[in-house]
C-alpha cells in the first residue's frame, strides 16, 4: 500500500471482526515494523503487554469504561511508557551503550555525556519522566498504526481506561505510564465506518507568537 494511502485510510475502528484472528508472524512483523519509530538517543523507553485471551480482555474491558472493541479485537495491546528508561543501570540503556560499542561508536566518551544529559532533560521532575516516556512511546504507538495499516490490519487506540486500575490488575511495575491501549484486528464487515473526522488545516496548525 501507498504510504499516502496507509496515512489516509488508517482509522480507527470501532467495530472488529471477533471472527477474524492476527497470525502471529503478523503481529510479530507490525511490533517490529512498529519499532523503527525514533527516540530519543534511541532509548527506545516503550513495552507492550499483548492480550488476547478472553479472561485477560474481560478484565481489562471493565478498567476501560466498558469499550466492547476490547473485547471484540483479537488482540489488546497495553502500550507502556518506561519513565526510568533513560536511567544508568537500566538494562535498555546499558543495552543501547552496548550497540553503539558493537557498531563503532567511541563509547568511553560519550557515556557520561550521555547520561548526565539525559538526566538534566528527562529526570529533573516527574513531569519530565513521564514526558520522556510518553513522547517517545506516543511516536511508537503511531508507528505501530501506520505498520498495522501497511499490512491491512485495524486498530484503535484509547486512552478511556483506569490507569491506576490497570497497572494493579496485571501487576504493572510502578516505573511504567500507560499513555494507551491498542486493539488490533480486522474491521468487522457487518459494521458500518464513520466518515472520515475533520482535521485542523495548514493554517489552523501553523502559528506565531509575536
Ligand atoms: C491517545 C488516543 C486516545 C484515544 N482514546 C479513545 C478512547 O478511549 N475511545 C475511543 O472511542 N476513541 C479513542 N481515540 C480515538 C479518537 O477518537 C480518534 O483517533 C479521532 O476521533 C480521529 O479518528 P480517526 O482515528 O478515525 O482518524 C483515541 C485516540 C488517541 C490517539
Amino acid at each position: 500500500m501507498d504510504f499516502k494511502d496507509v496515512m489516509i485510510q488508517r482509522r480507527s475502528v470501532n467495530f472488529f471482526d471477533p471472527e477474524k484472528d492476527v497470525p502471529d508472524p503478523l503481529l510479530r512483523e507490525m511490533i517490529e515494523l512498529g519499532s523503527k519509530a525514533p527516540s530519543g538517543f534511541n532509548l527506545q523507553p516503550w513495552s507492550l503487554m499483548v492480550l488476547k485471551d478472553r479472561a485477560s480482555k474481560e478484565k481489562l474491558l471493565k478498567l476501560a469504561w466498558n469499550q466492547t472493541k476490547i473485547v471484540e479485537a483479537p488482540v489488546v495491546m497495553i502500550v507502556l511508557a518506561d519513565r526510568e528508561n533513560w536511567m544508568e543501570g537500566h538494562p535498555t540503556v546499558e543495552r543501547n551503550f552496548k550497540e553503539m560499542a558493537a557498531s563503532g561508536a567511541e563509547i568511553e566518551e560519550q557515556r557520561s555525556w550521555i547520561l548526565e544529559a539525559a538526566k538534566k532533560l528527562y529526570g529533573s521532575s516527574e513531569e519530565r519522566k513521564i514526558a520522556f516516556a510518553c513522547k517517545n512511546t506516543g511516536f511508537f504507538a503511531m508507528s505501530l498504526m501506520l505498520a498495522a495499516k501497511s499490512l491491512g490490519l485495524d486498530t484503535h487506540p484509547m486512552d478511556g481506561f483506569d490507569i491506576d486500575g490497570t497497572k494493579e490488575a496485571f501487576n504493572i511495575p510502578d516505573r511504567f505510564w500507560i499513555p494507551l491501549l491498542l486493539a488490533v484486528g480486522y474491521f468487522n464487515p457487518e459494521a458500518v465506518l464513520e466518515a472520515p473526522k475533520w482535521r485542523k488545516s495548514y493554517d489552523d496548525i501553523v502559528v506565531s507568537f509575536p
